[in-house]
C-alpha cells in the first residue's frame, strides 16, 4: 500500500485521496490528469476533464489516519491523548505496544515518538496494521507477530502500552523491558480487568500503580443560538491504568 500523497477537496467538503502521482486520478466527476497532479502545489486548484474543481493539499497525519483500515476495536483519540499527556511521550521515546490490532494507537505514538515496537498475536491483524503503517508512510514502526505474554525483547523502554484481554499476563515482561521511571499504560473496557491488573501489579517488585482514569468527551452543537451538548448518548470506551517502574 502506497502512502497518500495528495488530498483533493471539493467545495462541499468531500475529500479524495491520491496515492499515485504517476497516474490520472479518477472520481465520479471525471479525472484529474497526472500532469495537473504533478504540477499542483498546496492551495492550488485542479480541474477534472469535466470541469469540476478541487482544492489540493499535502496530507497531514490526521488526513491519512482517516483512511486506515479497522480490524478489531481501536482506541479512541480522547484516550490516546491521555496516554500521551500523562506519560510525556516525545521524540526520544522508545515504546512497546501490545496488541497492535489495527495499529491505531501505535500510529499516533509513532507520529511523535522515536520508535515503536508493537506485538500482535494474529497474523491477519498484523497485516492490516502493516498496511496502515504504509498508508501513513511511517518508518519507525516494527510489528512483531508474537504473543507479548511470551516476553519483550526490547530493553530500556520508556513506555509499554497494553490493550489486551488479559493485561496482567504482560506485567512481568513489561517490567523487565522498562527503564526505571518508565510507564505501563493498560487500556481495558471493564472494571474486573482493571481490578485484576492492579492486583497483579502490586505483586511485582518495583512497580507502582499511579492511577486509573476514564476520559469522557462531550461534543456540543453550536448553531447560532442553539448551543448545547449533542443529544446522542455518550458511549463508554475504556479505563486507562497508569503504572510506573520506580526501582530496578
Ligand atoms: C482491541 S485490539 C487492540 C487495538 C489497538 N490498540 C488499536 O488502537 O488499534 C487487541 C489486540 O490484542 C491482540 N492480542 C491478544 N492477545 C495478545 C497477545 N498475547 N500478544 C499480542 N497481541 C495480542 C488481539 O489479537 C487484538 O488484535
Amino acid at each position: 500500500m502506497e502512502p497518500i500523497k495528495k488530498v483533493l477537496i471539493a467545495e462541499d467538503g468531500r475529500r479524495f485521496y491520491v496515492r499515485k502521482l504517476s497516474e490520472d486520478y479518477h472520481t465520479q466527476f471525471g479525472f484529474v490528469s497526472r500532469e495537473s497532479l504533478a504540477k499542483a502545489k498546496a492551495g492550488d486548484t485542479v480541474k477534472t476533464n469535466t470541469g469540476k474543481e478541487f482544492f489540493i493539499f499535502e496530507p497531514s497525519f490526521i488526513d491519512s489516519y482517516g483512511k486506515i483500515k479497522r480490524a478489531p476495536q481501536i482506541i479512541p483519540r480522547k484516550d490516546i491523548a491521555a496516554i500521551i499527556t500523562e506519560t510525556g511521550i516525545g521524540k526520544g521515546s522508545l515504546i512497546v505496544d501490545a496488541g497492535t490490532g489495527s495499529g491505531a494507537l501505535a500510529l499516533f505514538l509513532a507520529n511523535i515518538a522515536k520508535k515503536i515496537v508493537t506485538y500482535e498475536i494474529r497474523d491477519d491483524f498484523a497485516k492490516v496494521a502493516a498496511e496502515n503503517v504504509a498508508t501513513i508512510g511511517l518508518k519507525n514502526v516494527t510489528i512483531k507477530n508474537k504473543s507479548v505474554y511470551d516476553g519483550i525483547a526490547e530493553k530500556n523502554v520508556d513506555i509499554v502500552t497494553l490493550d489486551l484481554p488479559e493485561p496482567w499476563k504482560a506485567i512481568e515482561p513489561a517490567a523487565k523491558a522498562l527503564k526505571v521511571g518508565g510507564f505501563i499504560v493498560s487500556y481495558s473496557p471493564t472494571i474486573p480487568q482493571v481490578s485484576d491488573f492492579v492486583a497483579a501489579v502490586a505483586r511485582v517488585k518495583g512497580m507502582v500503580h499511579i492511577k486509573t482514569i476514564e476520559i469522557i468527551e462531550r461534543e456540543w452543537d453550536v448553531d447560532d443560538r442553539v448551543i448545547r451538548p449533542k443529544t446522542q448518548p455518550i458511549g463508554h470506551s475504556g479505563f486507562l491504568t497508569f503504572v510506573r517502574r520506580i526501582k530496578g
